[in-house]
């Protein structure tokens, strides 16, 4: 955006800003009238629809105050950055068409990928709607007309080679290759991919969240995969992110299970009890819960004295959450999770001070002994319970818990809850029970649901036996597999003992991370190692395949990591050959998928983006060759602009897969 279009913006920013003040003042004298002493009805009908267009023009100018505020934000800020080519060109338009027509406020300004190269790489489509607003403020244009009035205000930025109209009034958009080249050579010199500039927020990440004593099973499996690699994707674009495992470490199960406790291991105060087993151990406590009423007596006991944070009693729970948490810890340890445990029992004395609080509002409604509370009109039909009719609390009072302390006192912007889609009625009511208690107000909330995972029979996921699969055991089979594979590749005669055992973990858990992540997750999907580990298609094996091919022709090339180094200060990456142009466009999407899914959550994008990254770089590596050999195979001549674009390729590809949390190895 060049100086002048700033300024311009800024003083429309002001101007808006003064109109704000206005209707805000018109606002609240319609408020006074309003008053029901209001005589004819149409009278106060006329008055409430001229309150609504008022708040909806104040609407429009916030928005826009707010986005001339961020861009200016942007521009001031000198930090290294990866530019989203989106908000960019969203930028420049927005200049132009506000040049055009000083009188539109807010203008709609559409920009999309073209999908055929040949036309542009990508183009501004608001001719259309700008010349059917025109015409509804009775100024007939047509869209090709305005297209063309657009485009001679358009300054010149160095994203642009040209533009083109076509078609109705398309303006396609050619991007320039010297953007490409500054833009690589930006990362090339960082050695990572620059993340693009956004609003720093405090982002809590509700994600894993198994329960103890219970079994963990590949639903929590997915919800810890899709959780790591959101809070890798915030942290990554500078999010300030809390990683929170809700746990399911309260409720009455424990009684039981303390009971029994106490009864097989009289002196567990002293000695620490020697359950490995807890599922075992849980089925036990849960058949003489059922068979001995003087066991079901002591189990109660219990979970009242829990409540009462008896010591004794608290430390046998402690011991039982102890077992779970070993084994929860050696899941993420394996797979690279990071997470902070901070389960129900955290919760236990803000359900009392919620409950209070909504009953004083007078939220909370009598239902067979049941205090209940409604969302939102409309509502689903469906109320939280947030007192049982014994006085017990529920996964809705812990969650209204939750939700109140991780807004005001973790003070976060954005809750993000990842759980299977049967949650999903759930988190709805959360959200709306939470905005109507006015806990939540302007922060986003987002549940972010997830299907079924299948058996290859596309029956319920479950071992030959039919037991629930234990995870760990997934996992080992998954290494038993990646290491078949690699030995039938003869991967095995290659590489180091180092090195292989590398690869088969890399293979084994990239692998399950990718299969589950690189599916829409709102579909239920099939858990086969067969598929997720062949070496075609949009799969993890082939991905880090390509890696370390990219990754290798430096290596063939004998270029050392200083005359990388120097080569990236004074040689230019190597844009000339169609190819080469194309990959570097895909390259430089980057930004902007991310950005993408930074609002609607679907990780499958950012794969679908390295399958497209992978094959650009095939169809450049099959016509452009990086080094020429002679006819007895010695190398000759290196360009070294070729072997920048492919250190550049595999700088973004690393940042994808980190962010997909696949661990990625030198040689495979
Ligand atoms: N423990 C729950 C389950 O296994 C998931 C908890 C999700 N988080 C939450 N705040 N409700 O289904």
């Amino acid at each position: 955006m060049s100086k002048g279009d700033l300024l311009e913006f800024h003083r429309r920013a002001i101007l808006a800003e003064n109109e704000i003040d206005q209707l805000k003042k018109e606002i609240d004298v319609l408020k006074t009238l309003l008053k029901p002493t209001t005589s004819s009805s149409k009278e106060l009908t006329e008055l409430q629809q001229e309150n609504a267009k008022l708040k909806h023009r104040v609407a429009i100018l916030t928005r826009y105050v707010e986005s001339v505020r961020a861009k200016e934000a942007k521009l001031g800020d000198k930090t290294e950055q990866m530019i989203s080519i989106y908000d960019e060109l969203e930028t420049v338009f927005l200049a132009a068409i506000s040049k055009t027509y000083p009188d539109l406020v807010d203008p709609p300004v559409v920009i999309t990928t073209c999908q055929d190269a040949k036309f542009g790489d990508y183009q501004c489509n608001s001719a259309m709607g700008l010349s059917k607003l025109l015409a509804g403020q009775g100024k007939k244009t047509s869209p090709r007309d305005v297209a063309n009035a657009i485009l001679s205000n358009v300054s010149p930025t160095p994203l642009i080679e040209k533009l083109e109209i076509a078609g109705p009034g398309y303006i396609n958009i050619f991007l320039k290759r010297d953007f490409g080249l500054d833009a690589l050579k930006t990362l090339l010199k960082a050695g990572r991919v620059p993340p693009p500039r956004v609003d720093k927020q405090r982002v809590i990440v509700d994600f894993s969240s198994p329960n103890i004593a219970k079994e963990m099973h590949v639903g929590h499996l997915r919800s810890t995969i899709i959780g790591e690699s959101i809070a890798r994707l915030l942290e990554y674009l500078g999010h300030d992110v809390l990683r929170l495992n809700h746990v399911g470490d309260w409720g009455t199960q424990f009684g039981m299970l303390i009971a029994h406790l106490q009864e097989k291991f009289p002196d567990y105060l002293t000695v620490s009890p020697p359950i490995s087993d807890l599922q075992g151990f849980y089925k036990e406590s849960k058949i003489r819960f059922d068979t001995d009423e003087e066991f079901k007596k002591r189990a109660y006991a219990c979970v009242v004295q829990l409540q009462a944070f008896e010591p004794d009693i608290t430390k046998a729970w402690n011991m039982i959450c102890d077992v779970s948490r070993r084994e929860f810890d050696k899941l993420y340890e394996r797979l690279d999770v990071k997470i902070i445990e901070r389960g129900e029992s955290f919760y236990q004395k803000m359900m009392e001070v919620i409950v209070k609080d909504l009953e004083a509002k007078g939220l909370l409604e009598e239902d067979e002994g049941r205090k209940i509370m409604w969302g939102e009109k409309p509502n689903t039909g469906i109320p939280f319970t947030i007192v049982k009719s014994d006085g017990g609390f529920t996964y809705d009072t812990s969650d209204m818990a939750t939700l109140k302390h991780r807004l005001e006192e973790e003070k976060g912007d954005w809750l993000i809850y990842v759980t299977d889609a049967g949650q999903a009625v759930h988190f709805q009511l959360l959200q709306s029970c939470g905005k109507r208690a006015g806990i939540l107000k302007h922060q986003r909330f987002s549940h972010v649901p997830f299907g079924v995972v299948l058996g290859e029979d596309k029956k319920k996921f479950k071992t030959r036996s039919g037991d629930t699969v234990k995870l760990l055991d997934l996992l080992d089979e998954g290494l038993k597999r990646a290491l078949d594979k690699l030995r039938e590749k003869g991967r095995d005669k290659e590489l180091s003992p180092e090195e292989l055992k590398a690869a088969q973990e890399a293979v084994a858990y990239g692998c399950i991370k990718y299969a589950d992540l690189s599916h829409n997750r709102n579909l239920e999907y099939v858990f086969s190692f067969d598929k997720m580990l062949e070496d075609k298609g949009n799969t993890a094996v082939y991905l880090l395949y390509q890696l370390t091919r990219i990754r290798s022709i430096a290596r063939i090339a004998n270029v050392t990591p200083e005359q990388m180094k120097k080569a990236i200060e004074t040689t230019p990456v190597t844009l000339d050959h169609e190819k080469e142009w194309k990959l570097a466009k895909v390259l430089l999407k980057f930004p902007d998928v991310l950005l993408k899914i930074t609002k609607d959550l679907y990780l499958h994008t950012l794969c679908e983006f390295c399958y497209e990254i992978s094959s650009a770089f095939s169809e450049f590596y099959d016509k452009c060759w990086c080094l020429e050999k002679n006819s007895v195979g010695e190398i000759v001549k290196v360009n070294m602009g070729r072997i920048l674009l492919a250190e550049a390729t595999a700088i973004v590809l690393e940042q994808c897969f980190y962010i997909l949390g696949l661990k990625t190895v030198a040689r495979m």
